[in-house]
């Protein structure tokens, strides 16, 4: 049973105002240092970044839109050392490109092709994960180590093998990997998830678009696989950044074409996008190990992964799948967790252990705030419903709705999300905080709502940013598993927090009692500080990051503290909707108790058109490492809409470029950031 204090921490800093400035703000008191920067240099003898578009070698430099970082302390031996809050690997996944800022004059015919070779390499490795050294010299003076032999790039060209379920399957067949058990690469990756044995999870995203078919594939697939391949959005005719048309041999990029070519799967790159979509364990203390793509977890657009660990129980990992009306999930191992594994020094082993066989679930939310976790195997999952009376998918084998989990979570009736972001444990309670990032009128229309996803208004701020019906500002769901066993079949949840604009009218937007202190929209990041500190704290602050949404004509993207409860602290609800019609509707709800000063408070603005991204703190808490992505996303070469972080110290040169980057944040005095 989890004993949980009843004297909860108490946030010690005055929340920082809405900004639209170009400048990372934090609360008095607090110091920011600009840690690893796009383009930053990995290895010894690799140049300093020009930031001009002349820059090579990304596969030896920090990547671009940084997202989901980890800490993993280092003892001064360089060992790991799970206490070490003075030298640590920095393990950083890079979800996607500002392909502007990229070359010179911008990309080459990047939506259509021919794309000159180097352009898509440079693209290609600017992708993946990162792991850098970090060292405090003593008084918080933190950096990086360029020539660590720990430091290390991950991109989509490294090699990785596939375990699990689907390891082996004719579903993983290409021409590099005949036998389907190897493969090259991560793409995408956006948050992530860590083990207790000190691993990262890092998790395959918006991989989709990535891929092109022509239009002369549709013809050679059954419809079965059109099914499949239409249900994942493999459907684009270039594919992002069209990098397939860059070379007509090389498979590094022929490998994003994903149209039949030969006689058999082991002859072209027809399955390549299956090999894409999982959770991949990465040891970021040997920089020479294989990463092993864990099938067991199922193939979606995995946003986090969640580790929930107790002694004597299985292990739990919770998963949201990041498209409007997906799915959160739930892989149970089969495997009891038995805490001395933490310390193996065998430690992709360990994740053969607890990561490659169990039960993936997937969530029904009932109306009256009780939940099951469905399971998605082989056998009692029911081919997926069609219109007419023919089912459009007979699953195979358990490897098949692995590898199409979407197609059976429907099949079994989960409930659609709006936009399943992180999932973040409290460390503590063990309960389960899951970010929904908004939704669309199309995606949640009037008379679409549940209780979990209850809201349907439009945005008053006219068209001036993200302006529409739906749920555009967001919300954040809790659970709580019965018994706190994460085997649980069952489980109780409410409405932690509702995104919204204060200052906008409506008895339906505001439903947190939001101030111009701590509103917000659209939910993403969120992660608990380690409830190991120094502080003692013993009930973690929860940070919540924000991306885009509908306030940004009002600030930029943020960082929130917050000091939850629990599920069930407040009650029933009901929302009055409005459509555009000007019709109304009601949606009862379960919601927590509302936001207060006390318990939620703004703690970092970013600078302009960024998102924040990645999170996580030193064991001690005396300092937080945040990601700052994307930058000045909507400029051009020639004027970059943001200059920072050049622009974080004083003014920069009008056409300074962007870059997305690491910060790392202390408290001056030298106490546990935010208490
Ligand atoms: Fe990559 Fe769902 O954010
Ligand atoms: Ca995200
Ligand atoms: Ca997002
Ligand atoms: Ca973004």
């Amino acid at each position: 049973t989890t004993t949980v204090r009843v004297s909860p921490a108490v946030l010690g800093f005055a929340a920082v105002p809405h900004s639209l400035e170009d400048v990372v703000k934090v609360p008095a008191g607090y110091s920011v240092t600009v840690m690893t920067r796009l383009g930053d240099p990995l290895a010894a003898g690799v140049s300093a970044y020009a930031n001009d578009g002349s820059d090579g070698n990304f596969a030896q430099r920090i990547g671009d839109h940084g997202d989901a970082l980890h800490y993993f302390g280092l003892s001064a031996a360089g060992g790991r050392d799970d206490a070490s809050s003075t030298r640590g690997l920095m393990v950083q996944n890079h979800e996607n490109l500002n392909v502007q800022y990229l070359h010179p004059n911008g990309p080459t015919n990047v939506s259509t092709g021919p794309r000159p070779a180097a352009e898509a390499l440079k693209e290609i490795e600017a992708h993946g994960v990162s792991v850098s050294e970090y060292v405090d010299a003593g008084n918080r003076k933190w950096s990086y180590v360029q020539n660590s032999s720990f430091n290390r790039r991950i991109t989509p060209n490294t090699p990785m093998t596939f375990h699990g379920p689907a390891a082996g399957s004719a579903l993983l067949v290409t021409a590099y990997s005949t036998n389907g058990t190897a493969g090259r690469g991560t793409i995408n990756n956006c948050a992530n998830g860590m083990t207790p044995w000190a691993t990262n999870l890092t998790c395959e995203e918006n991989w989709a678009g990535y891929f092109r078919r022509d239009a002369a594939d549709d013809a050679k697939r059954s419809a079965r696989e059109l099914t499949a391949l239409s249900r994942y959005g493999v459907t684009s005719r270039t594919g992002n950044y069209a990098w397939s048309f860059a070379n007509s041999t090389d498979s590094i990029y022929t490998k994003w074409n994903a149209t039949i070519i030969g006689a058999s799967a082991a002859e072209d790159y027809r399955n390549e996008p299956n090999q894409y979509g999982w959770v991949v364990e990465i040891d970021p203390f040997d920089a020479k190990s294989t990463p092993r793509k864990r099938t067991a977890l199922g193939r979606f657009g995995h946003e986090g992964a969640f580790v929930r660990a107790v002694n004597g129980q299985k292990l739990g990992v919770y998963m949201g799948d990041d498209s409007r009306r997906e799915y959160l999930y739930k892989f149970v191992s089969s495997a009891t967790y038995a805490a001395a594994d933490a310390a193996s020094t065998s430690r992709l082993a360990m994740g053969d252990k607890y990561l490659d066989a169990g039960i993936l679930y997937v969530a029904k939310f009932n109306a009256d705030g009780s939940g099951q976790w469905l399971p998605l195997v082989f056998g009692s999952v029911p081919n997926r419903p069609a219109a007419g009376s023919t089912p459009e998918y007979v699953f195979a084998d358990q490897a098949d709705i692995l590898v199409n989990p979407r197609l059976a979570a429907d099949a079994v009736g989960a409930t659609p999300m709006d936009r399943p972001e992180w999932t973040a444990g409290n460390p503590v309670t063990g309960e389960i905080y899951l970010t929904l990032t908004n939704n669309n009128a199309a995606g949640r229309p009037l008379n679409g709502t549940d209780a979990a996803n209850p809201r349907h208004y439009n945005d008053p701020k006219g068209t001036s940013n993200t302006a529409q019906y739906g749920n555009p500002n967001g919300h954040i769901v809790r659970l709580r598993e019965d018994g706190d066993n994460t085997a649980a079949l069952t489980f109780k949840w409410d409405i932690y927090l509702f995104g919204a604009d204060a200052a906008d009218a409506g008895a339906n937007v505001n439903l947190s009692g939001l101030t111009a202190d701590n509103d917000f929209s659209s939910p993403d990041g969120a992660y608990f500080s380690r409830s190991t500190n120094a502080a003692g704290q013993f009930n973690p602050v929860l940070w919540i990051e924000t991306d885009d949404g509908a306030l940004t004509d009002r600030t930029n993207c943020m960082l929130l503290a917050a000091i939850p409860g629990r599920v069930g602290d407040g009650g029933a609800k009901t929302i009055t909707n409005t459509g555009s019609t000007g019709a109304t509707a009601t949606q009862a709800t379960i919601v927590g108790a509302p936001a207060t000063a006390a318990n939620l408070r703004r703690f970092l603005v970013g600078p302009v058109e960024c998102e924040i991204t990645g999170i996580d703190t030193t064991p001690d808490g005396r300092t937080i490492f945040v990601g700052i992505q994307h930058p000045g996303e909507n400029g051009t070469p020639t004027a970059p809409s943001s200059h920072w972080p050049d622009s974080q110290t004083g003014a920069a040169g009008a056409t300074v470029r962007p870059r997305s980057a690491i910060v790392a944040i202390t408290k001056d005095d030298g106490g546990v950031v935010a208490l």
